[in-house]
Parts: C-alpha cells; structure tokens; sequence
C-alpha cells in the first residue's frame, strides 16, 4: 500500500512539485488539501479535515505568502503562518505523525556577511518574516514529531514567482531595473519537492533524534536578483524565449512595504551531512522551469 503524504495549499509551488513529481513514485500518495476544505485561517476546520485525510505523513506546504501585503494584514498572517501551525502540529501530534514544515530566510535580518546557519540568531524585518517565525516556535512548542526546512527565493513552473515575473515583463519591456544588492540561493520548487521526499522517507524510516529539527535547503550556489534575471534572459535567448537588458539598481530604488534582508543566503551543508540532500545548482535548476515555460508558452 502506498504511503499517504497529506500536503496543505493544493495549488502552491511545492504542492503542485510534490504532486508531479510523486508521479515517479508509486509507493507515495499525496493527498492535497487546499480552502475551502482546508482554510487556515479557520482554526476549526484543521483537526477534522486532517484526521479525515488519513496522513502517515503531513508536508506544510501552506502560507500566507504575500510579503508586502502582510505588512498591512499582519492578523491574516499571524492567524495562517503562526497559530494554524501549531495546530496542525497538535494534529499531527494526536495523530503520532510527523510533519515537514516549510519556513524561511525571511526569518534572518540579512546582516550576518555570510550564509547564515541554523543556529544563527533569527531577526526577522517584515511582518511575514515574524509570522513565520512563529509558526516555526509554535510547532516546536507542540510537541509535534517535526523537521522545518527554511528555503528562499522559490521558483517553478508554476504559480507566482521571479522567473515568471521576469519572463512576463520582458514580453512588453526591453529594459528592466532589477535589484543588485540582495544575495541569496534562487532555489526550484521541483528540487524542494524532491528534498521533501527524501526527508520524509528518512523520518519514517528512523526515530532518530538528529534528522528532526531545523534545516537550511536552498538551490547550491548564489546570485543577486540582477544576476538571477540576467541569467533567465541569457538562457531565455539561446531558447528562443523573450529577453530584456537587465540594469543592476540599490534596494533603494525599489521601496517596498516589507522590508528585505540584504543577505539571504543558507548554509545547507547540515541538511546534506545528515538527511544525504544538496540541491542542484540554480543555474542547471533555473534551466530546466524555463524550458518548461517557453514549451508551454506560459509566462
Ligand atoms: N516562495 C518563496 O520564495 C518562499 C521562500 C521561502 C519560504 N517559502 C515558504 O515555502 C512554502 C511554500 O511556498 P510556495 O512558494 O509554494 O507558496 P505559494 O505558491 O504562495 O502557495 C501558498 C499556498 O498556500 C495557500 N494558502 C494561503 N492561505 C491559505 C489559507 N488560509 N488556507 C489554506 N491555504 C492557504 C495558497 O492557496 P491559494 O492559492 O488559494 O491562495 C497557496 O496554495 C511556504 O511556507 C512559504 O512560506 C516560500
């Protein structure tokens, strides 16, 4: 009988590359929940929904990911990335199931000149950074059986995301001002879903204390958002796609209602020293959502 791998926010980057790439997968079932069977922001709803999906596993894939828009919305955020999570958590507790929780680099201050660490103070700047954090103190605090994996700069084929941002712009635009002093490790949804499922398989095979806990997983490699975009049309041209000339600008020249962190890259060597995961490079990562958008013709 398969194993059945319950993912929260259906239609989400990771939930749509859990749900493709488990076709390779015959001993794994993803069950996807999404509203109105699974709100988050409906605390009641968690328990029955989640208990009737029959979860060996539950992958929080869910959030409340609009950054700017959480800066004027913070008690949406808090309710969806904080307290929906400790309930899922008590969930999975009751259920003695464990729970893949998805955080991220938006948790740090960025002022660290380094890729920062596990253990590394967290600071977050924006009302979204401090709703996540919360989320993962309130899973902790659960009790539940858990692993949080903090990414960055997600992208894929699918839904909202930088590559598509990019893509779609250069469709009306020639030229393009696009942030240079912000690094980070652009990091594919497709490459997260295939670490999840590792991950996950590890946690079911062993009690083992040490593959719990908190993980940096992130693409190998870093860029500036000026890279990344200048990398996309470089590889865009030489497929036939749309392309834009990229000019470096300070975060300065884009103010935004949520501040960013100057610095979001993670250390991930924890996750490949005892889980045996390293993401792929985001070039060779970046290549292949591309190829797959052009084909489609999707922006
Ligand atoms: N994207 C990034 O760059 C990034 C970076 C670091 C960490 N992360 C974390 O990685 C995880 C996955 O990110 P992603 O890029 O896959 O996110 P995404 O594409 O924005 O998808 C988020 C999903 O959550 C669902 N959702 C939002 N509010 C909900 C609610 N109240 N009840 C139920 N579902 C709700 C959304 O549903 P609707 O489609 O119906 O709105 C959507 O399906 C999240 O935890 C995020 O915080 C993302």
């Amino acid at each position: 009988m398969a194993r059945r791998y319950v993912v929260t926010g259906r239609g989400g980057q990771v939930a749509r590359s859990l749900i493709e790439r488990v076709e390779h997968h015959s001993e794994i079932e993803i069950i996807p929940l999404a509203r109105p069977d699974l709100d988050l922001a409906d605390i009641g709803t968690i328990e029955s929904t989640l208990v009737k999906a029959r979860p060996e596993l539950i992958i929080s894939a869910a959030a409340y990911t609009a950054v700017d828009q959480a800066e004027s919305d913070a008690a949406k955020a808090f309710l969806v990335n904080g307290a929906a999570i400790n309930e899922i958590g008590r969930v999975a507790t009751k259920l003695d199931v464990p729970i893949i929780h998805l955080s991220t680099d938006y948790v740090f201050s960025g002022n660290k000149t380094s890729p920062y660490h596990e253990s590394d103070p967290v600071a977050p700047l924006s009302v979204y950074g401090q709703s996540k954090l919360e989320g993962e103190r309130r899973l902790i605090a659960s009790g539940a059986d858990y692993v949080i994996l903090r990414t960055a700069w997600v992208y894929s084929p699918f839904s909202k995301n930088f590559l598509r941002t990019m893509l779609h712009l250069a469709e009306t635009r020639a030229e393009l001002n696009v942030v240079a002093d912000q690094c980070g490790n652009p990091t594919s949804a497709l490459d997260i879903a295939d670490a999840i499922l590792t991950v996950a398989g590890n946690l079911l095979s062993s009690r083992d204390g040490r593959l719990r806990g908190i993980f940096h997983m992130a693409g190998s490699g870093e860029a500036s958002w000026a890279d990344f975009a200048s990398e996309i049309f470089r590889m865009s041209v030489e497929m036939g796609g749309p392309s834009a000339i990229v000019h470096p600008i300070p975060t300065a020249q884009y103010p935004t209602p949520a501040p960013r962190p100057d610095n979001s890259r993670l250390d991930c060597s924890r996750l490949e020293r005892i889980h045996g995961v390293r993401l792929p490079n985001w070039k060779i990562a970046t290549a292949t959502s591309l190829q797959r958008l052009l084909a489609s013709g999707a922006r």
